[in-house]
């Protein structure tokens, strides 16, 4: 098998655990799906939960950073003034013979040309034509597309009971915008000033013309977006800074470094002084995780402009006004859990089974510790079990009851979820000494801890 097979085949098992054990599920699914949507079961929404709470508590840590949530629905003169409305686009080819619908620079990549995000539709209709004769279109292997079209990617919506020639309303196509229309609310609060930081996590969509690799490129998605406002004389040292600190943040979701690397954008789009990108190694090859952007003034300056409202600062030392620069970085929620899912991802024997396990840093884990009796038909070993799953639930919140089927097929469970941890109540536990057994997810090792210990014993291992 193809080394390109094998990692087709790891994101299928991915998909299927997802679907499996109740983490991520098709959207609209018993109506044939909705493609580009996904929906969150029970471990999916604890995992998305452990991702957002990683983040924002790194950012937290900065005194001067402050949070935002600010609405999806926002007026249209907003994404005119981002330029989103007007250069915000995917170039479309449709298969003549399919009409499946490719973008054209992914076409173009598969022949190794790297197609410019500045190019007009002329230029990349020019550039497509030129190499034409070799692409095929990769669902019906046929040579036949039609024109190259620049497609918009914001979607819109219709809201409320509108007047002919009413406004178009967008979703937003990036949590960014409402941070930058909210950087005068924040700094007249009177809590912070430049340099500081506005952090928010929320929706984005877009009309992505090959929603594909699974949670990768959604079309309703969540980002995690952080716009730092400084004077332009520090932008390039705090730049720097900030890749430095986002690269280093990985580690505390037990990515493994080998995976990650910076990689700097050639072509600029249209709001970027510089860029790069943080890329993990995904089952289908390297690609963006997180963007962290030096976007200059573009943003606010384009704000001042269409809203006539005055979003520059007084320098004390200057003795000027100046618009604020920023940084930013970005990053999705369902990309980071794809990151988090692929690293995890394993597969291995233990005590002569095969299993499948998903090694999650306890930090991450949407389940920390899983309880068991013994044996489910004998009350004093449940009763026993539920006390101490109602103790260390008090402490852990995600513990979880399990007494369904044998200890090794609960085992089997609990790995496929990636806790680290399970508790056994046994009748050593009633009739000898009170202590429990303490299985290990990577090792598979058993420890006896008293149960008057466990508290403090999960806890040196989990934080
Ligand atoms: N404000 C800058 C911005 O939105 P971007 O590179 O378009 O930049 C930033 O997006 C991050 O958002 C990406 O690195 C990725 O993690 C996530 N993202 C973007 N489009 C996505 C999509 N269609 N599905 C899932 N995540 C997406």
């Amino acid at each position: 098998m193809s080394h390109t097979n094998d990692n087709q085949e790891v994101m299928e098992k991915i998909v299927a655990l997802c679907k499996r054990r109740g983490f991520v599920f098709q959207g609209s699914e018993i109506y044939g799906g909705f493609a580009g949507t996904y929906d969150f079961g029970p471990y999916g929404v604890a995992l998305r939960k452990n991702v957002v709470d990683m983040w924002t508590q790194s950012m937290q840590d900065h005194d001067n950073i402050a949070l935002l949530d600010s609405s999806i629905f926002t007026a249209g003169r907003v994404w005119e003034a981002s330029g989103h409305v007007g250069g915000f686009s995917d170039p479309l080819v449709v298969c003549n013979h399919c009409h499946t619908k490719h973008r054209a620079d992914h076409l173009l990549e598969l022949v190794n040309v790297v197609a410019d995000e500045k190019m007009t539709e002329a230029q990349i209709n020019a550039l497509f034509d030129k190499h034409r004769k070799k692409l095929k279109c990769p669902v019906c292997g046929k040579k036949d597309f039609g024109k190259v079209s620049a497609k918009n990617l914001l979607a819109t919506a219709n809201l409320g009971m509108f007047e002919e020639g009413d406004a178009q309303v967008y979703l937003r196509g990036e949590t960014a915008q409402g941070i930058f229309i909210n950087y005068k609310n924040v700094l007249e609060s009177g809590l912070y000033s430049v340099p500081f930081g506005i952090a928010q996590v929320g929706k984005a969509f877009r009309n992505e013309i090959s929603p594909r690799q699974f949670l990768f490129r959604k079309r309703e998605f969540e980002q995690m977006e952080m716009q730092y406002f400084l004077h332009p004389k520090d932008a390039l040292v705090e730049y720097e800074k900030w890749k430095k600190e986002r690269l280093a943040y990985y580690d505390l979701l037990g990515i493994k470094k080998e995976k990650l690397r910076f990689k700097r954008h050639d072509n600029l789009v249209f709001y970027a002084k510089d860029a790069w990108d943080i890329q993990y190694e995904f089952p289908f090859g390297w690609n963006e995780l997180e963007g962290l952007h030096y976007r200059g003034d573009y943003d606010l300056s384009q704000h001042q402009k269409f809203s006539g409202v005055d979003m520059s600062v007084y320098d004390e030392e200057m003795k000027q006004r100046y618009i604020p620069h920023v940084i930013e970085t970005s990053v999705g929620v369902d990309r980071t859990m794809l990151m988090v899912l692929a690293d995890a991802y394993h597969e291995d024997e233990m005590n002569g089974e095969k299993r499948v396990v998903l090694h999650f840093t306890p930090r991450m884990a949407p389940i920390k510790v899983a309880v068991f009796p013994l044996l489910r038909n004998k009350p004093n070993l449940v009763q026993k079990a539920r006390e101490v799953y109602t103790a260390l639930k008090k402490e852990f919140i995600r513990v979880q009851f399990d007494d369904n089927g044998n200890i090794g097929k609960r085992y089997r469970r609990q790995d496929e979820i990636g806790t680290p941890f399970c508790v056994t109540v046994d009748f050593d536990t009633i009739e000898k000494d009170d202590t429990v057994t303490v299985r290990d997810r990577d090792s598979g090792k058993q420890e006896r801890v008293a149960v008057k210990e466990l508290i403090i014993y999960l806890q040196s291992k989990i934080s």
